[in-house]
């Protein structure tokens, strides 16, 4: 068997780790709960995943059952203190700065983040893409 087979499927108990700071990487991972909670109606839907799509990514997702974002908000709302024209946003207290923070903190560890949602009213989805790193 080729090394890399033996990587592939991650066995119950195998470690999923990145590297970096650990403020850095709890401030992304807050900011995408604290969104998924605060973008949410009373009735509140949330999953996390994370997933390794190729041997040295791993992606976590943030889905919830909110607001969701319109198809020509979805690139916008990561530029610094960007808040959608939504009806939620017009009662809901924020800086715009969380979605700035989640990607710049991914960019800089060479990952990326982005978002999906069919539209107002549809939920959304966050991903964030990290470099995977193995212990030596
Ligand atoms: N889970 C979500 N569902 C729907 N819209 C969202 C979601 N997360 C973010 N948004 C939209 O993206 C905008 C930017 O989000 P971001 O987290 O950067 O700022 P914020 O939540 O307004 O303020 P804060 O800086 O306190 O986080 C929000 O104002 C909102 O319009
Ligand atoms: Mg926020």
């Amino acid at each position: 068997m080729k090394p890399e087979e033996l990587y592939l499927e991650n066995a119950p108990g195998d470690e999923i780790l990145v590297r970096g700071n650990s403020e850095e990487l709890r401030t992304l991972v807050l900011n995408l709960f604290d969104n998924a909670v605060k973008y949410s109606d009373e009735q509140k839907d949330i999953a996390v995943e994370i997933k390794t799509p190729t041997l040295d990514t791993i992606s976590l997702s943030v889905h919830d059952n909110g607001t969701g974002i319109p198809k020509g908000e979805l690139k916008r709302i990561f530029r610094r203190f960007y808040r959608a024209q939504s009806e939620k946003n017009k009662t809901s207290e924020g800086t715009g700065l969380g979605l700035f923070i989640v990607r710049s903190v991914a960019r800089r560890y060479g990952g990326d983040a982005y978002a999906e949602s069919a539209g107002e009213g549809q939920g959304s989805t966050f991903f964030v893409r990290l470099p995977r790193v193995y212990r030596a």
